[in-house]
C-alpha cells in the first residue's frame, strides 16, 4: 500500500497534505484471495458488523467484536482518532462503512483509512496482532532547514507521545507539541488500535517512527498509516 501513498504525493504537491486530500479515505486494502457470494453467511456476518459498528461509535471510539461462527465467522473493528469528537467519528465511520464495501467487494478480508478514523474486517482472527504490512505513508514535499536539530526534536517529541499512548488511560492514545524556535512548533500524534496490549502498541509505533527516517527523512511532515497505529507529525497545528 505504501506504493499508493507515495502515488499521492506526486498527485498532490500541496504543503498541506490535509487540506489537499479532503474528508475522503485516504486508502484502502483488500486482502483477500477468496470470493465472497452475496447470499453467504460470511457476507450476512460483515453486513452486520457493518449495520452494528455505526450504531457502537455513537457511544465511543472504538469498537471491535466477532460476528458469526465457524468458518463464516467475521471479526470486526473500527476506531476513530482520540481527538475527533463522537459526533465527527460517528460521520466518518458511517462513510467508511459504505465506502468498504466498494472498495472491497466480495472480499472477506478489508480495511479503509481515513484521517479521522479506521474500519476493518477479516475472516480470520487479528484482534491483539500488530499489523504493520497494511500501511500507507504521506510525506511532505518541503524539506527541514536543519535536518540534525529536527531529527533530534522528532525523537524527543515522540518519546514523551510514547510514554503517554502506552499508559493504560490514555488507550493508545498520545499528542504533544514542542517549540523549536520562536516561530515554529511540531506537532505530533499517535494512536493505537484499541486491540492492541502495550507492548503490541510499542512494536507498532517503534516501526512508524522508523518510516521518519526512511520514506520521511528530512521532511516537515510525515503520516504513517498502519493496520495497527496511526502515527503523524507536522510543523502545523493538526489536531481538533
Ligand atoms: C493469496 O494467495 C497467494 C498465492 O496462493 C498467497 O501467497 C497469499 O499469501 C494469499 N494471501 C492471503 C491474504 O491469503
Ligand atoms: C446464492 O445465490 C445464488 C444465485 O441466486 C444461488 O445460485 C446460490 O445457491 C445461493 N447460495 C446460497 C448459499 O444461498
Ligand atoms: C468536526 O467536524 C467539523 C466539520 O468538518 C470540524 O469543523 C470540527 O473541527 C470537527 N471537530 C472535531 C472535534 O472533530
Amino acid at each position: 500500500m505504501s506504493s499508493i501513498g507515495r502515488l499521492l504525493l506526486l498527485l498532490c504537491l500541496s504543503i498541506f497534505l490535509s487540506h489537499c486530500l479532503g474528508d475522503g479515505p485516504l486508502g484502502n486494502f483488500c486482502d483477500s484471495n477468496t470470493t465472497v457470494a452475496e447470499n453467504s453467511s460470511i457476507s450476512a456476518n460483515i453486513n452486520h458488523f457493518l449495520s452494528d459498528v455505526v450504531q457502537e461509535v455513537k457511544k465511543g471510539h472504538f469498537f471491535a467484536a466477532g460476528y458469526g461462527s465457524g468458518e463464516s465467522r467475521i471479526y470486526g473493528l473500527a476506531q476513530c482518532r482520540g481527538d475527533v469528537s463522537l459526533h465527527n467519528c460517528s460521520v466518518c465511520i458511517n462513510d467508511a462503512a459504505s465506502q468498504i464495501l466498494q472498495a472491497c467487494p466480495g472480499q472477506d478480508d478489508a480495511g479503509i483509512w481515513y484521517d479521522e478514523c479506521f474500519l476493518r474486517y477479516d475472516n480470520n482472527n487479528f484482534f491483539g496482532e500488530v499489523d504493520t504490512a497494511d500501511n500507507i505513508e504521506y510525506a511532505n514535499v518541503n524539506n527541514v532547514k536543519n535536518p540534525s536539530y529536527f531529527k533530534k526534536s522528532l525523537q524527543a517529541l515522540f518519546a514523551r507521545i510514547d510514554s503517554d499512548a502506552i499508559k493504560p488511560k490514555n488507550r493508545g492514545f498520545g499528542r504533544a507539541e514542542m517549540k523549536l524556535s520562536s516561530s515554529l512548533t511540531l506537532y505530533g500524534l499517535e494512536q493505537c488500535t484499541g486491540d492492541l496490549s502495550q507492548v503490541a502498541c510499542s512494536q507498532c509505533l517503534s516501526s512508524a517512527h522508523e518510516v521518519f527516517q526512511g520514506f520521511c527523512k528530512d521532511k516537515e511532515g510525515c503520516r504513517v498509516l498502519y493496520g495497527s497505529c496511526y502515527v503523524r507529525y507536522e510543523i502545523y497545528n493538526f489536531f481538533f
